[in-house]
């Protein structure tokens, strides 16, 4: 059986929402006059803050999926990123958003976005809602990142503790306890 957890909330839906749209402003600004944005979501972390940033965005977007190995059921980053389901469209010549849910030791997002470079597109940028700098072990920065977090982890809001939580509306950090509880 798992060891029991609760979840305080660190980040409100509310204070998420005014973020994205401060976000979506600056995203508009250097993607005007866009033919059309590839908006392309990282499965499955990212399905929640992806919906809300691209309901934001006036701008013709398409929007497209890529998946990547992370962490599996555990809580340890894998450091050899594997793409597990790739784009369905084409992003050569097109300008891009790579929208992520949470930057950790940075290996998935710099590989992935090594990965989508190769393929030309004209401008390639990317986003991460959360970002946990202290944890990095590549250099890498994001173009926007929602909030900057402390090492802790992590839960809601599209993002998942062993495929839990997801469906939370706020970011919550997990606390084990030894007392027994109903985690949602
Ligand atoms: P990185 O490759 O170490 O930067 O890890 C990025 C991926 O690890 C994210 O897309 C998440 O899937 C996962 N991850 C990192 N930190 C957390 C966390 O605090 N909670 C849940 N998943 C996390």
């Amino acid at each position: 059986m798992s060891r029991p957890y609760v979840i305080d909330q660190m980040i409100s839906a509310k204070s998420i929402a005014a973020r994205i749209e401060a976000l979506a402003r600056e995203i508009h600004a250097a993607f005007d006059g866009t033919d059309k944005l590839v908006v392309v979501g990282l499965l499955r972390g990212s399905f929640v803050f992806i919906a809300d940033l691209v309901r934001e965005l006036d701008l013709p977007v398409e929007v497209d999926f890529i998946e990547a190995s992370s962490y599996g059921d555990g809580m340890v980053s894998s450091r050899e990123v594997r793409i597990l389901k790739d784009l369905r469209g084409t992003i050569e010549g097109r300008d891009v958003l790579i929208v992520e849910d949470i930057i950790d030791t940075g290996h998935t997002l710099s590989q992935v976005t090594d990965y989508l470079r190769s393929r030309h597109p004209a401008r390639l940028k990317t986003i991460a809602l959360l970002d946990k700098p202290a944890r990095r072990e590549v250099d890498f920065k994001a173009d926007w990142i929602g909030f900057e977090i402390p090492d802790a982890f992590v839960v809601g809001y599209g993002i998942d503790f062993a495929q839990r939580n997801r469906n939370l509306p706020f970011i919550g950090q997990v606390r084990f306890t030894d007392k027994p509880v109903n985690a949602a």
